[in-house]
């Protein structure tokens, strides 16, 4: 069987591109057997897996659950909220505290960056990080770039543009190495204020014109603006950000092509994107989180079938 080349997924910056097509090939079949009657298979019968979630999450919580149970895993889930940390008990305690109930992967959301690397780095279980703070979300790219590759037939050679708040994004920096691995040309649209200084060392094109930026593109995603992540005010008013960077029916069909619209949501409808454009035959965002559960039973089958039993 072939095997990934890492032990835990941190962030796709690690990944190869031999890894990201076996993930592809794997979630593939996952597919395949989540559309028939009967979605289970017993592949992780013996493997325990906790879902620690220190901040909030829809889509990544909801669809590693099912994944896991599609899988036959057995799942324990841990929110923050309502938990002893807010008694002041320590990441490691907590995480040594749930090990010692015999968990063999622990799947983890966290406000800080590189809260996943850390826990990597002291505990034995296999890790995989679902969002640390503004660093990476490997399991959103991976997702994103599989229903890029559904929809157009291949990644190499396509153009995608990541719009909105790239400063505060997890998903745009992940997005950005993974389409990048696997031969896409990557561009970033938004207020300069919130696209970050380190974007030139990405190689990525910038453009603060939304409208250059579509007409350029095949594909485009949409990123929510993060006030949760803003300490000061990086443009005028929402209002005035939805005029120059949101997706509207008029923009869309005024462009000379069809292109693929994606969010990974949750979507402000009426900021970043409208809602016409959101629930249109161009707009690809419920089957990305269609999708998320595929390649996320791929990540943890691939990781699990590492662990010895
Ligand atoms: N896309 C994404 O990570 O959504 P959630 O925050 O709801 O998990």
């Amino acid at each position: 069987m072939d095997r990934l080349s890492i032990k835990h997924l941190l962030g796709i910056r690690d990944l190869t591109v031999r890894d990201i097509e076996l993930i592809f090939q794997t979630a593939d079949q996952f597919k395949e057997i989540i559309n028939r009657p009967i979605k289970k298979v017993p592949s992780l019968r013996d493997i325990t897996i906790a879902n620690l979630f220190f901040e909030n999450s829809t889509r990544t919580k909801l669809s590693f659950e099912l994944a896991q149970k599609r899988l036959s895993a057995d799942v324990i889930n841990f929110s923050a909220s309502g938990s002893s940390v807010k008694k002041g008990e320590t990441l490691i305690d907590t995480v040594n505290n749930i090990l010692s109930m015999k968990v063999d992967m622990v799947v983890m959301r966290h406000p800080n960056p590189g809260a996943a690397h850390f826990l990597s780095q002291h505990v034995s279980a296999r890790i995989i990080n679902a969002g640390d703070g503004t660093h990476e979300h490997p399991t959103q790219a991976l997702l994103d770039a599989f229903s890029i590759r559904e929809k157009l037939g291949d990644i190499s050679g396509k153009k995608v543009v990541i719009v909105g708040d790239i400063l505060h994004s997890r998903v745009a920096l992940s997005n950005i190495y993974c389409l990048q691995k696997m031969g896409a040309e990557v561009m970033v649209c938004g207020p300069s204020t919130l696209i970050p200084k380190y974007i030139a060392k990405l190689e990525v094109k910038v453009e603060h014109d939304l409208m250059k930026a579509l007409n350029w593109c095949d594909v485009a995603n949409m990123l929510r603006i993060q006030l949760e992540r803003q300490e000061m005010k990086y443009f005028p008013s929402l209002r005035e950000y939805s005029m120059q960077f949101g997706l509207n029916k008029e923009i869309l069909d005024s462009l000379d092509k069809r292109i693929v619209v994606m969010h990974p949501g949750p979507i402000n409808r009426g900021v970043e994107i409208t809602s016409e454009v959101a629930d249109s035959d161009q707009s690809i965002i419920l089957n990305q989180v269609e999708n998320g559960v595929a390649v996320r039973m791929a990540v943890t089958y691939l990781l699990a079938s590492q662990i010895e039993r």
